[in-house]
């Protein structure tokens, strides 16, 4: 809603001066993504050409560009700046898709108050984060900042993170304003190849891809960034149909929506048209800000008083609907900088002593570590773990004592120095000394490793020979009683615009763990990495995987935790799968004619090179998976009623016992299946989770409540034309730790 004070300003405001409100500059203080920012913000600020600045480094030149910005505007309008605060600020936590193992809205809304103070106490006052992409390729770099493959999951991820960086009052000193990205389906990349297209059915686009977004936008978020990519052949900077027609007409998000980086400008190699077209389309999508690329600053002033006729890209557009645009995306800029307080006191956020206490405290980092333990994920322990205490251990691998790669990617404004390492967070739990060899590079290939390096240089290939590496790591490995080898990919090989053809840990790493495995020595393996990668043959080897994902300033604190005893929390937010062949690979798999398991032999859906043991859809580990250091039954499901009709709620119960001798917990996953419907649907879908931390011998009832809203599907001939159906008849509820191993009650509910 626009207030007086908008209106009024608005009504004082010139064409020019409204245009620029819509321009949004890098600060040119942290990374490139694109090409590069303009390097003049000076000369547009002078001119108040500019509507705010994101990519600052410090609060002292935060202060300064809006002293800039206010000397340079007539009406005194001030910037707002934004951020990638992506998983964490100055206090990096875990990735995205570790967090959202941790099934946990605690654990997201926490670590999301911590970003958001830090990021306040430096003026940020707007996040792109979070990043709420439904991905189900692993060959996608961008998996590394995503909640992962389910929208159940990924819409409770949402709010949670929502709810912790905007806190209930935009105006108060430690919260900031969300950024909902990619709109949308920019995860379903073909072939998973970042920044490719997609191309869904109206019922995937809305019903699994839509559904954080609608979830983020109902918990209040402020602001939502478009994807580069076209769906269904429309890039989404001029997606109006989603933008306007759903985001905002369906979901009703009142908010401002921000470009990506040069997102307006690449309209043009996506075939749209020239500068001045693309510049009309973006506007009219609906898109209010203009990053990097400056093409409202340059095409909307001519436009809105000449109009444009391009009838090559068949279009035809008034001066007067382009006025009426600015005017909608300028109020929408306006009102932001309202809500956050800044027309009151500009300089409002602007305090260099709080910005110091606050950054890295020693209280976020107590949140950090915590939530490493959180989302933690063990895939397999014989009983080695946790370490004895005593054990001589020998610690291997070039990421072992290495703080150049354990915060991941998107850590932005991440301190590497302030890192803790695998050996450093190890050695303090330890009573002997630690042995630490490297025992091989992390790639062996020097184009691929120089491109790893785009972002500073975390792979440094050894001068020594690989045999003589492997040979040091081996000797260090039978002198002790066990070794944990540190694994997987350097920070940037997850990312974006990291794609992989290939998921397997790289050569020379695999040829170290051979080469310990076949020592005798108990091997752990703590496997860093940004995406699942396919480690069936590693798995076999090792006597204990630990999952660490890239686990962020606590990383070596956090991890040593678990593997000396406590608990690991975190299950896969994502389908691990055997091998590369089989992706994309997702639990919620739609049954075909001939599925698997059930058909005769060899005409089944799934592949003829793949054992039997390895289901097609629930790959090597599936969705939900990870072990406790304790043991749990889980006993069947059951239902108060087994025949509901119409509004009526469905109670579901399991009941869980602790068996094992250790106090542990474990993630209680409910899924339903709809085995008829008026199209296809999936096997089973994630309904309901509750974490739950049980004492030796201990049993708990966790009930879940479910009504037919809970049942309804997406189904539609486009997405506009996308409704909620339930059809009646019978539904499955199963139970259980992980999409895997589940048990089962059957309802027949009536219409
Ligand atoms: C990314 C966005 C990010 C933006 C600004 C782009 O390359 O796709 O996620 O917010 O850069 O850094």
């Amino acid at each position: 809603m626009t207030t007086d004070r908008i209106a009024a300003l608005m009504a004082r405001m010139t064409l020019a001066e409204k245009i620029g409100q819509l321009n949004l500059l890098s600060a040119g203080e942290g990374p490139e993504t694109g090409s590069a920012a303009v390097g003049n913000i000076r000369g547009r600020l002078e001119k108040g050409r500019l509507g705010a600045i994101f990519g600052t480094k410090s609060v002292v030149s935060v202060r300064a560009w809006q002293e800039l910005a206010l000397a340079g505007s007539r009406h005194a309008i001030p910037l707002f700046f934004a951020e990638d605060v992506i998983h964490g600020h100055r206090t990096v936590f875990p990735l995205p898709i570790a967090l959202a193992g941790a099934f946990s809205p605690a654990v997201w809304e926490a670590t999301a108050r911590v970003a958001a103070r830090e990021a306040a106490a430096e003026g940020i006052k707007q996040v792109y984060a979070p990043m709420i992409d439904i991905a189900r390729d692993p060959r996608w770099g961008r998996v590394a900042e995503s909640p992962g493959e389910d929208p159940y999951l990924a819409s409770r991820y949402a709010e949670a993170t929502v709810r912790g960086l905007e806190g209930d009052d935009l105006t108060r000193p430690d919260t900031v304003v969300a950024c909902l990205k990619h709109f949308l389906a920019y995860g379903a990349a073909v072939g998973g190849r970042d920044y490719d297209n997609a191309s869904l059915s109206a019922e995937e686009l809305i019903g699994v891809y839509a559904e954080p977004f609608r979830a983020g936008v109902a918990a209040g978020a402020g602001s939502v960034m478009a994807a580069f990519n076209a769906v269904n052949k429309r890039p989404m900077h001029a997606h109006r149909p989603l933008i306007e027609g759903w985001l905002r007409g369906k979901a009703g998000f009142d908010g401002l929506l921000v470009a990506d980086y040069t997102g307006i400008a690449e309209l043009s190699a996506h075939g749209l048209g020239d500068g001045a077209t693309v510049t009309a389309l973006a506007l009219l999508a609906g898109v209010d800000m203009d990053m990097i690329g400056e093409n409202y600053l340059h095409h909307l002033p001519r436009l809105a008083v000449e109009g444009l006729d391009a009838p090559e890209a068949g279009l035809s557009i008034a001066a007067g609907d382009i006025c009426a645009a600015v005017d909608r995306a300028c109020t929408r800029v306006l009102t932001l900088k309202e809500r956050l307080g800044l027309f009151d006191d500009p300089f409002r956020y602007c305090d260099e002593a709080r910005a110091t206490t606050t950054a890295l405290s020693p209280e976020h980092r107590r949140v950090a570590r915590d939530a490493i333990a959180e989302s933690t994920v063990l895939l397999k322990n014989d009983g080695v773990l946790p370490l004895r205490t005593g054990a001589r251990v020998a610690l291997v691998g070039a990421m072992a004592d290495d703080r150049t790669n354990v915060l991941g990617t998107w850590a932005v404004s991440g301190d590497q120095a302030a890192a803790v390492t695998f050996r450093e967070g190890l050695q303090a739990h330890l009573e002997e000394p630690l042995t630490c060899v490297k025992g091989a590079d992390i790639v062996d290939d020097p184009e691929l490793a120089h491109r790893l390096n785009v972002h500073g240089q975390t792979v440094f290939l050894d001068d020594r020979p690989a045999a003589l590496m492997v040979e040091e790591a081996v000797a260090a490995a039978r002198a002790a009683d066990v070794v944990v080898a540190v694994v997987g990919e350097a920070r940037e090989y997850s990312g974006e615009c990291s794609s992989r053809t290939d998921l397997d840990l790289p050569p020379p790493q695999q040829r170290l763990v051979e080469a310990l495995a076949a020592t005798g020595t108990p091997l752990v393996l703590v496997v860093q990495t940004g995406r699942p990668l396919a480690l069936e043959r590693e798995t076999a080897l090792a006597s204990a995987v630990v999952l660490a994902w890239f686990a962020g300033t606590e990383a070596g604190n956090g991890i040593a935790d678990v593997l000396t005893g406590t608990e690991p929390g975190g299950r896969l937010a994502i389908t691990f799968p055997a091998r590369t062949g089989q992706v994309p690979v997702l639990y919620a798999a739609e049954p075909t004619g001939r599925p698997y398991p059930g058909h005769f032999e060899k005409f089944k859906t799934g592949y003829v090179d793949l054992p039997d043991t390895i289901p097609p859809a629930t790959g090597l580990f599936p969705f939900g998976f990870g072990l406790s250091y304790t043991t749990f039954d889980y006993a069947a499901p059951t239902v108060e009623r087994d025949r509901l009709a119409g509004d009526d709620t469905a109670r579901v119960r399991v009941v869980v016992t602790n068996t094992g001798v250790r106090r542990g917990s474990t993630v209680v996953q409910l899924y339903v299946s709809d085995p008829v419907a008026r199209i296809t649907r999936p096997m089973i879908e994630l309904k309901g989770f509750k974490k739950i931390v049980l004492d030796p011998g201990e049993t708990r009832e966790v009930a879940f409540s479910l009504t037919r809203r809970d049942l309804a599907y997406a189904i539609g001939e486009e997405p506009l034309a996308v409704e909620w159906v339930w059809d009646p008849g019978v539904f499955v509820f199963r139970t259980g730790p992980n999409a895997r191993d589940l048990q089962s009650v059957a309802v027949h509910w009536d219409g």
